[in-house]
């Protein structure tokens, strides 16, 4: 069984990662936490609540983290892509969570729930990494308990917020710098350069929706999602990034990983919060001298269908 904890700021495909972590029988899901990032904090966090009670976990607690960056001061949302509430307008046909939030913000209870965890505890990051560079820095301690953070964040070739940064990361790339270049926590990180590849159509989406209560609410959940999606991919189907991470952080090894150096840009140019992954040889990054910064395991590869397959599933 993975104890797992998610920290997220859904959205639509946050949405399908919370379903799929909440649902699976293998995953102690010990919380979810909170950040700003598609929408604000208030709303990613009634609808993080609201998804919980849809599946049906009201027995997990979650608590509401980071409104806006380590560094900066405002936040920009993406409420273009996921609808002004973050659920496609939709946030509101879910129901009504029956547990109340924790009464500690998101960076106390991940301590907690860690200190309190019986063995190692994955995390998977599915939003801007503002919570998790805070509990690093605040509670240093927990990072032994973190077996690894699954982060589903950076573009190795375009981005999508710009031509370079893909949004998790450049939400808030001071504190994904944080995270990735302490070295104290094992990170894997999933790009949406693999996310991507990982599309699921509307058909898909549909044949989702015939299966049952959860199933066609989390479809309900897509049109905006859509709309933009029919923009990014030029057909009519959604990336569900955050869910190929949390598969990941579930069963290991569901995607293929390659060991890389990568930095953060966090300068104020056309590259804020670009990823750099060192993805050449080891023969070349030594002789540049390059081969023992900072790494992390950078997803490259799946068998995508069978990742399909088992999204569906769950
Ligand atoms: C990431 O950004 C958000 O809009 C999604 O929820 C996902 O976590 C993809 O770039
Ligand atoms: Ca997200």
């Amino acid at each position: 069984r993975t104890r797992l904890i998610i920290d997220t700021d859904p959205g639509v495909d946050d949405a399908f990662a919370i379903a799929l972590a909440a649902l699976s029988d293998d995953v102690d899901l010990l919380g979810v936490t909170t950040v700003f990032g598609n929408v604000p904090l208030s709303a990613t966090t009634r609808n993080a609540s609201r998804l919980l009670a849809l599946c049906g976990r009201d027995d997990v607690p979650v608590a509401a983290g980071a409104a806006r960056p380590l560094v900066h001061r405002h936040p920009r949302e993406a409420g273009y892509v996921h609808g002004l509430d973050g659920l496609s307008g939709r946030a509101a046909s879910l129901p009504e969570p029956s547990r109340e939030l924790e009464p500690v913000d998101a960076v106390t209870l991940l301590a907690n729930l860690l200190d309190a965890a019986e063995g190692p505890v994955t995390i998977a990051p599915i939003g801007p990494l503002t919570n998790i560079a805070a509990l690093l820095a605040a509670h240093p301690r927990c990072a032994e308990k973190i077996d690894r953070l699954v982060i589903m964040g950076g573009a190795i070739g375009h981005g999508n917020s710009t031509a370079a940064a893909e949004f998790n990361i450049w939400s808030d790339p001071e504190a994904a710098h944080r995270v990735l270049a302490g070295g104290e926590v094992p990170c894997v990180l999933v790009p949406m350069d693999l996310t991507y590849r990982c599309a699921v159509s509307a058909e898909w989406l549909s044949t989702l929706a015939a299966t049952g209560p959860v199933g066609a609410a989390l479809e309900a959940l897509t049109p905006d999602y859509l709309d933009h999606y029919r923009k990014a991919l030029g057909w009519d189907g959604i990336v569900v990034h955050d869910a190929v991470a949390v598969a990941e952080a579930i069963r290991p090894g569901t995607l293929r990983t390659e060991r890389a150096p990568v930095a953060v840009e966090c300068s104020q140019g056309p590259g804020r919060g670009a990823t750099i992954a060192d993805l050449r040889r080891r023969e070349l990054r030594e002789e540049t001298g390059t081969a023992e910064a900072p790494s992390a395991g950078i997803a490259v590869d799946a068998e995508l269908d069978k990742l399909r397959d088992f999204l569906f599933e769950r």
